[in-house]
């Protein structure tokens, strides 16, 4: 969603600024803009459209302020338009502010201030901001004044908001503050840089604050200090992020998702990593579950948004599997309005790859103060939910820039395997056998993806011959349905084509009307003991003229198939990680073919942090 872009330092902020709204571009937006510190005057350049639109406004090039704010926006609160765009500033134009967030009582607080003689020239929730905070500033006096009114101010907003403030009175200053909102501070060689994610600051640090929520930042020259709710000063410790500063790079791919996509079998071996070894216990040590309190949970639920959730589809299976234990899987902004039954002994697993989808984190608060315990699966370390939750475990995808979710999808099942092994050996629910050879099956997967990547060839043609249909269908039992699940929805957000994902044995209850002369169905079927009714599904929709592309790691030469695309065999818990590889190969060669944005697709947004 909005991405918020900052600098202070001793280099021309707006080419910094340009650079890092760049880097956000993934996040989704509709407009952009940036704001200078040009001697005591903040020079503000914003229009609706792309980053690069900004390049072509009269007078961005004279620009020579080294202090910057800078923002890309998602339209929630009135259309994409110039006045609707960031950074907004009060009407004596002193204070000018980007946010990512949303004020709920933004109508409230625009009746005060209007009551009050201010006017706005937007229909956005953020011009409440610069202008509460002009309004607080002409009240106070002393010394802190600035950073007090930033308080006050910000002390009367309800909903979430990561900010930055820029004053023409305190021209070496920029505020930072945040609530339920990302943001981090890098500190570079030539200054402050300030974002709302890493990947956009890799190129300049690797040294971050990650700050908590009501921590006032003051950042001037070359200093930046800190401050609480009540504006009591404190020290932060800087932590180092050890993704390469390369990660969030091309490196020669035509785009990030076919980029993403090759790195999975690195992604997978990372998030293993010294996890998962034959011959002893797992190791998660930096979470240490204890047998006693395992063993008190009669149910675990696992809540996550969009592609994350079809990760936890998968391991609700593991878990069911190897540890006997009953599990739910949610959409969050289900589970959090549905009054779920929640109590000491239920766990709770979130998995958000961002670590910052609203939705997600409201519901893991929800768990909380239910007194369940919580445990987060992240890829972002530090994130909101990190911080949030009683335990976290990180997949070590690497930063994940398209909005399409590959890598962060297969390392999240990949983790989850792994807790699910491990829960099984605190428990002793299964034989150590049974363990060892999950564990080998899971140490494979890395060299069996690279298998599976080798059918690009084949599935970029069948692209070719379906890219221009209107409708598709997935099919699956088992395992094979949340994959099924998983390739619809990646067809849906890259290539604009609307599919369906169907249970096989639910298509006789509805979904065979729709099918008739070549309409295209996908098949997924790596489940011997499913193999024949699999069989007769696929020949009912033939029957009934459909295309078919099966993916499978059976024998199907007896049914004489066409557009058969062959993986590797795995433990069936597994193969849900080999069998999506081409499922994202078919979605990314359509949405080429298509002459899509691959990446950034229309409307959607990396990290969806409002609700
Ligand atoms: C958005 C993204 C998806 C992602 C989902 C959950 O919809 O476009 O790719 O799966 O959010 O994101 P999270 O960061 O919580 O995993």
């Amino acid at each position: 969603m909005c991405g918020i872009v900052g600098y202070v330092g001793t280099k021309k902020a707006y080419p910094i600024l340009i650079n890092g709204l760049t880097a956000l571009e993934y996040r989704g937006y509709d407009s952009a803009g940036i704001a200078s510190m040009e001697e005591n005057k903040i020079c503000v350049m914003k229009d609706k459209g792309r980053v690069s639109n900004l390049n072509s406004i009269p007078g961005l090039t004279d620009l020579t302020g080294t202090i910057g704010i800078a923002h890309t926006r998602w339209a929630t609160h009135g259309k994409p338009s110039k006045e609707n765009s960031h950074p907004h500033m009060d009407n004596s134009e002193t204070f000018a502010v980007v946010h990512n967030g949303i004020i709920e009582n933004y109508n409230d607080l625009r009746k005060f201030l209007t009551d009050n003689g201010y006017k706005f020239l937007s229909q956005t929730d953020t011009e409440v901001i610069p202008n509460l905070i002009h309004y607080y500033f002409s009240k106070e006096s002393g010394d802190n004044k600035f950073l007090s009114a930033v308080q006050k101010a910000t002390a009367d907003l309800k909903g979430s908001f990561a900010i930055e403030v820029l004053s023409s009175l305190y021209p070496n200053q920029m505020i930072v503050v945040r609530k339920d909102s990302p943001l981090v501070i890098g500190k570079g060689k030539e200054g402050y840089h300030i974002a709302s994610d890493i990947p956009a600051l890799l190129e300049y640090t690797r040294d971050f604050y990650l700050l908590d929520d009501y921590e006032y930042t003051v950042i001037e020259n070359n200093s930046i200090s800190f401050y609480d709710k009540n504006l009591n000063e404190h020290s932060k410790e800087i932590k180092n992020i050890e993704w390469a500063a390369t990660a969030a790079e091309k490196n020669g791919y035509d785009d990030y998702m076919l980029k993403e996509i090759y790195e999975q079998p690195t992604a997978i071996r990372e998030t293993i990593g010294s996890r998962l070894k034959l011959g002893e216990p797992c190791d998660f040590s930096d979470i240490e579950i204890s047998k006693d309190y395992l063993s008190t949970i009669n149910k675990i639920y696992i809540v996550a948004c969009g592609t994350a959730m079809h990760a936890g589809l998968t391991g609700k299976k593991f878990i069911e599997n190897l540890c006997k234990i009953p599990v739910e899987v949610d959409i969050a902004s289900e589970f959090r309005y549905r009054n779920p039954i929640v109590d000491s002994k239920t766990l709770c697993i979130f998995i958000s790859q961002s670590g910052e989808t609203a939705d997600t984190i409201a519901a893991l608060k929800l768990c909380r103060e239910n007194g369940a315990k919580t445990l987060a699966v992240s890829n972002v370390i530090g994130s909101s939910i990190t911080r949030e939750a009683d335990y976290t475990i990180y997949t070590h995808a690497g930063p994940e820039i398209a909005v399409a979710s590959t890598k962060a999808y297969t390392s999240q099942v990949v983790l989850l395997g792994i807790l699910a092994v491990y829960f099984a050996e605190i428990l002793g629910s299964q034989s150590q056998e049974a363990i060892e050879n999950i564990k080998k099956d899971i140490l494979e997967l890395p060299q069996k993806v690279e298998t599976s990547l080798k059918s690009a060839d084949e599935v970029k043609a069948f692209a070719k011959q379906i890219y221009g249909e209107k409708d598709m269908f997935f099919i699956g039992r088992g395992s094979d349905y949340n994959v099924a699940l998983e390739g619809s929805l990646k067809l849906k957000e890259i290539s604009y084509i609307h599919s369906e994902a169907y249970a096989s044995g639910e298509l006789k209850h509805g979904p065979i009307a729709l099918i008739e002369k070549d309409i295209t169905v996908i098949s997924i079927l790596t489940d011997e003991n499913l193999v024949e009714k699999s069989i007769s599904n696929i020949q009912e929709v033939i029957t009934r003229g459909a295309k078919t592309f099966i993916i499978t790691n059976l024998d199907l030469s007896n049914a004489h198939f066409e557009n058969v695309i062959h993986i590797e065999k795995t433990n069936p818990l597994l193969s849900p990680i080999l069998s999506v590889i081409p499922l994202q190969l078919l979605s990314y060669y359509i949405s080429k073919e298509k002459g899509l944005d691959v990446d950034k697709p229309r409307n959607l947004a990396k990290s969806v942090t409002v609700e």
